[in-house]
């Protein structure tokens, strides 16, 4: 196997007002895992849809299995063995389709046009078994209702179906729990094993630590090198990704003030209530769908089920506006879905609840202020961008998720939040801006608030919290003190390898 699927000689891109890539010479084997990191915007993404045919304009050479090609449509690149999981698996599969009509999209027509289900899933049975897989669901079942880590086993399974040489992953496990991590890594090391080539890109460290047999690093859209994996330290990688070290935050138990600052009660289960100190980090964690998303959103935005206290005295929230008026703000966990106006500049995404604050008396944005501001957060936050009026859909994916924490941030600077409550903030987002992040939500506790730190990412919540509520099945399984903090008992509790535990 010492056969170079992908080389790709002095590769560039550029965007107006941006180089995204110059001068990349990358070598990916057959059989190898090869991880890409680099802090938001550093280019990864940009060299993944390059390989896999998005942009027509780019610069240099792209050789597969030894033969020059031009990868200048998508279909393309899938002809030549190039297939892509990206984060967003939805917008590669049709929902209303069946799991085996997806699996054989691209050949459908093959069969002709009015091939029955049950043909298909015949083929596609067929096709597995020679491959020697086996789809742990259903092949009549609508894409629809698959979870996102079936959706990912489903496209690249689909990738083997057609002969894949080379599987680019990016960030694919920014939704994934522990355990379902753990899956996609068994899948990716058979693979491995086939003799294909996986292009791995990731923020989280230790996984890429996992998995990786190389690792190339790329800063400022340049290549800074490449190393096998065994030969460098998470340390070197984030020095070579940000051109320094990162600061860690040291956190030490503190003498948690008993204050609370918010109270829930279900109304249906007596035994479920979360109390939120005064100045305390709460970390909420549990795998992917335990149900820390649908209780941050049941706070936010009301729910008949739950009983609500802030400052002790009970309150009525029936709709976000209640909430944010009473200083509970939300960061959403979905935030392109949710939060991010894409087409709008950076300013206006990262004031959009602070606008009240920079009109003046004819309701005129005072523009200087308004922008002085978010310039000031987007520092903070190591934003990169070219100009705060351009439009966010040109900036890179974590770069996107840090205007809509800035959003928020600005807005408790304006009008001081009482409780912050954030799901998944560090998704997508790169290790030295997540340091940042950390220390910021710390910050943000410490003038008195009460933050909500909602994470499937067991690791930053055993950073940044002083207490950590795990919860399975949408119900509050355990409390634990910092001083008990243990990463196995929580990632078993949250698996249900447990029995129940109360402190
Ligand atoms: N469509 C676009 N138009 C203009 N600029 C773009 C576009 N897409 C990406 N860029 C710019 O190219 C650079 C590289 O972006 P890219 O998305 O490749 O980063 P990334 O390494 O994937 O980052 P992240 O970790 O945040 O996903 C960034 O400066 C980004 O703003
Ligand atoms: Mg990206």
């Amino acid at each position: 196997m010492d056969r170079f699927v992908l080389v790709t000689k002095k590769l560039s891109k550029r965007f107006p007002g941006v180089q995204a890539l110059k001068d990349i010479d990358m070598e990916i084997r057959g059989g190898e895992i090869h991880s890409l990191v680099g802090a938001n915007g550093a280019g990864k993404s940009t060299f993944a849809k390059i390989i896999s045919g998005v942009y027509k304009d780019y610069e240099g050479e792209i050789f597969i299995n030894g033969e020059k090609v031009v990868l200048d449509t998508p279909q393309k690149s899938f002809q030549y063995g190039i297939s892509v999981v990206y984060q967003e698996v939805d917008s590669a599969l049709i929902h209303y389709f069946t799991v085996a009509e997806n699996l054989l999209m691209s050949s459908v027509t093959q069969y002709g046009s009015f091939v029955s289900q049950k043909k298909l899933v015949k083929i596609a049975k067929e096709k597995l078994k020679s491959l020697g897989l086996k789809l742990p669901f259903d092949l009549n079942t609508r894409v629809s209702e698959l979870s996102v880590s079936q959706k990912q086993l489903l496209l690249i399974f689909k990738s083997l179906i057609h002969n894949s040489r080379l599987i680019i992953f990016d960030e694919p496990t920014s939704s994934l729990g522990p355990v379902e991590v753990e899956q996609l890594f068994e899948i990716i090391h058979s693979l491995k094993e086939r003799g294909i080539a996986v292009l791995y890109i990731s923020h989280r460290m230790p996984e890429i630590f996992t998995i990786s047999d190389k690792i190339t690093v790329f800063r400022d859209g340049r290549k800074i090198g490449t190393f096998p994996r065994d030969e460098v330290t998470p340390d070197d990688i984030i020095r070579y990704m940000i051109g320094k070290s990162s600061q860690k935050i040291e956190i030490s138990s503190k003498e948690m003030s008993n204050t609370p600052i918010l109270e829930i009660h279900r109304k249906s289960d007596e035994s479920q209530k979360l109390v939120l100190y005064k100045g305390e980090v709460l970390g909420l964690t549990g795998l992917v769908g335990a149900g820390k998303t649908e209780l941050l959103k049941e706070i936010y935005t009301g729910s008949k089920d739950l009983k609500v206290a802030l400052d002790g005295k009970e309150v009525r929230i029936k709709t976000s506006t209640d909430a944010v008026k009473m200083g509970i703000y939300f960061l959403p966990e979905e935030r392109r879905k949710e939060g991010l106006l894409i087409k709008e500049n950076l300013i206006w995404n990262m004031l959009l609840p602070s606008f009240g604050d920079f009109a003046n008396a004819l309701g005129f944005m005072k523009d200087k202020e308004a922008a002085q501001v978010s310039k000031r957060f987007a520092e903070k936050l190591r934003v990169k961008f070219a100009d705060l009026r351009q439009r966010v859909e040109s900036l890179s994916g974590g770069n996107q998720q840090k205007l809509i924490i800035a959003r928020w941030l600005i807005k408790n600077e304006l009008k001081g939040a009482r409780v912050i409550l954030f799901d998944e903030p560090t998704v997508g987002i790169d290790v030295g801006a997540k340091e940042e992040i950390y220390n910021i939500v710390r910050t943000v506790a410490e003038s008195g608030i009460g933050v909500i730190f909602s994470s499937s990412d067991i690791d930053e919540v055993l950073k940044v919290a002083d207490r950590i509520v795990v919860m399975r099945d949408n119900k509050f399984i355990a409390e634990i003190e910092r001083k008990d903090f243990s990463e196995e008992k929580i990632l078993s509790l949250a698996a249900g390898r447990h029995e129940i535990v109360k402190n």
